[in-house]
């Protein structure tokens, strides 16, 4: 039976979790397969419980698991930690790069009946349907990094080896011949070395794929043209920070950063988790949006199990939902009903059957 290691993290992690972990039950039932569901500790709670953000056990227990299912690490009681022992850098990025899930896949699709929820206007956002591809365990994030005294300074360093850029731009060709053959390589060649690194090697991967229509773009008219025109993208690759920002910009282009799923991905074993944060904010209230990660529980099902059909039934059971007029209070628009989170949850459990 196929494993799944279900770590909850911080904040509105506890509660949007089990929401995703009850909808994979219900899409599997009576099915031939079935998931065994395991759970660790990961984030601040890792470091209250066991003083480290990615104890051993839970790395072992990733490393043996068939995918990971996360909800959202850290919060203002860890901020002050020295930054290696907090839980973004010592156990959500750690547990990133030990996995080697270099591949971060962001959908992001306008659902119809949720055009009036963006703060966009209808006509901009109607049409949205674009994957961002980001690159995970390199550049600034993983680079050297440090202080000096004289003058007091710090540094982050942003490297990018020719392998790092060829498997994410690759993929980026191979996603996009899926699509709409379209892949826009999102960098700041303009400036960054490794930016004109990126697109030196860009442009060698794309001699494999003559059919795809390949465009490169610098991140600042990037994000300009996300909300400009949205629609004029299919693929969009780029490195890791820009694809962080770019990914929080455009999940408002379906409405809500609580609707931004995530897969992140070295090959079929793949951690799912939602783009958004533990939101300290709303955390413990019973109001975070579980969409996020009910349909990155669905891009398990695809890119781990090869389940498509089961993955799209929890994807038409969530635009069933919303079909209805439910919404989490971060949708919702007066005159729509209005559900908790855990409410949330059972009326995709209901939407199923
Ligand atoms: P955030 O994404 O947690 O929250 C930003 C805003 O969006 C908040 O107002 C929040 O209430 C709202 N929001 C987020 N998810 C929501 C949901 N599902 N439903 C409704 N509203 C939602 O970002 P932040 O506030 O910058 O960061 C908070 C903490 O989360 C920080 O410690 C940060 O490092 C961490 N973080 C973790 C992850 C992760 O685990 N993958 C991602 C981003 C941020
Ligand atoms: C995300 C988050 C993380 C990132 C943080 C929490 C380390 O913002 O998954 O988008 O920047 O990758
Ligand atoms: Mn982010």
């Amino acid at each position: 039976m196929p494993k799944v290691l279900v770590l909850p993290g911080d904040g509105i992690g506890l509660e949007i979790t089990p929401q995703a972990v009850k909808v994979l039950e219900a899409v599997l039932k009576n099915h031939s397969t079935s998931l065994s569901f395991e759970y660790g500790l990961i984030g601040g709670a890792a470091i209250d419980e066991a003083g480290k953000a990615l104890p051993d056990e839970t790395l072992a227990a990733a490393q043996a698991a068939d995918a990971i299912l996360l909800g959202s690490v850290g919060g203002p009681k860890w901020d002050t930690l020295p930054a290696p022992q907090r839980p973004e850098l010592g156990g959500l990025l750690a547990i990133r790069k030990a996995l080697g899930l270099f591949a971060n896949i962001r959908p992001v699709k306008m659902l119809p009946m949720l055009v009036e929820a963006s703060t966009l206007r209808p006509e901009v956002v109607k049409n949205v349907d674009l994957v961002v591809l980001r690159e995970l365990t390199g550049g600034l994030y993983f680079g050297e990094k440090g202080r000096g005294t004289e003058p007091r300074s710090a540094f982050d360093t942003l490297i990018y080896t020719e392998e790092e850029i060829r498997r994410i731009v690759d993929l980026g060709f191979q996603t996009a011949a899926k699509r709409r053959g379209k892949l826009c390589s999102v960098d700041k060649a303009n400036v960054l070395e490794s930016s004109r690194f990126w697109r030196e090697i860009t442009l060698e991967v794309a001699k494999n794929y003559p059919d795809i229509e390949l465009s490169h773009m610098y991140v600042d008219n990037a994000a300009m043209q996300l909300v400009r025109w949205p629609e004029q993208f299919d693929v969009i690759v780029t490195e890791n920070m820009f694809g962080d920002i770019l990914t929080d910009l455009a999940s408002m282009l379906m409405g809500s950063i609580g609707m931004i799923s995530s897969a992140s991905l070295s090959g079929s074993k793949g951690l799912y988790e939602p783009a958004h944060g533990s939101a300290p904010d709303i955390a413990g209230k019973n109001i975070a949006n579980p969409l996020a990660t009910i349909l990155s529980a669905a891009l398990m099902l695809r890119y781990s199990f090869g389940l498509e059909q089961e993955a799209q039934k929890i994807e038409a059971a969530v635009e069933r939902v919303l079909q209805e007029g439910y919404r989490t209070p971060d949708l919702a628009k007066p005159g729509d009903k209005v559900l908790g989170t855990k409410e949330m949850g059972n009326a995709v459990v209901a939407a199923l059957k």
